[in-house]
């Protein structure tokens, strides 16, 4: 008799990572030093910046800084997964509180909060996948949104005419 086929999304791939995620972990070592010696520089008018800022700065550097950890380390783990959860919990917390950040666009909504709104539908979704043990949609999830949400906007912060990328350039 026939035996059931698997779902692709249910067959665990090689849980080793790959060349991509590797790309990706430097891509984000890279950018937390950036972000860091900016923020160095611009130590002068740390006084005068928002709260909301400041807490945004502070929710994304946890994912930040996990990000190179959980690519480049052993996946499925209880570490793995703790810091799965703190470093999901705290992106959908700066997508969330960023819709209160409007700052580039005379205090109408920009195309800045496109990341927040991916991210705020990625999150759950990554979330759920790796409940469900569906391991390729949870790596194809995640690498998404490393990719197209917390570097790009990352590295969109650097831009010369952005908070940080003043600093970091003047
Ligand atoms: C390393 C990653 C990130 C850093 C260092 C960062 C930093 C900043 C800073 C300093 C600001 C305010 C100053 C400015 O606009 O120049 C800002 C604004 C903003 N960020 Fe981020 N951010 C990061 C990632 C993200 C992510 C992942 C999202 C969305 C999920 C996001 C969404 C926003 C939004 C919507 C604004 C407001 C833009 C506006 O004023 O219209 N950021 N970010």
């Amino acid at each position: 008799m026939a035996q059931p086929q698997p779902v692709s999304s249910d067959i665990a791939p090689d849980l080793a990572p790959d060349i991509y995620e590797r790309i990706l972990a430097v891509a984000a070592i890279i950018l937390l030093l950036l972000v860091m010696t900016a923020l160095v520089r611009g130590i002068d008018h740390w006084r005068s910046m928002e709260p909301l800022i400041w807490g945004h700065l502070a929710t994304v550097m946890i994912p930040l800084a996990i990000t190179p950890v959980q690519l480049l380390r052993r996946r499925g783990d209880r570490a793995h997964r703790i810091l799965g959860w703190i470093w999901s919990v705290s992106l959908f917390i700066t997508a969330v509180a960023s819709f209160g950040i409007r700052d580039i666009n005379e205090g109408q909504l920009s195309f800045i909060h496109l990341f927040s709104v991916v991210t705020i539908v990625s999150v759950p979704l990554l979330v759920l996948a790796a409940r469900h043990h569906q391991i390729a949609r949870h790596r194809g999830t995640v690498r998404g949104l490393i990719t197209g949400a917390l570097l790009t906007a990352g590295y969109f912060t650097l831009i010369p005419n952005r908070m940080l990328g003043g600093w970091l350039w003047s």
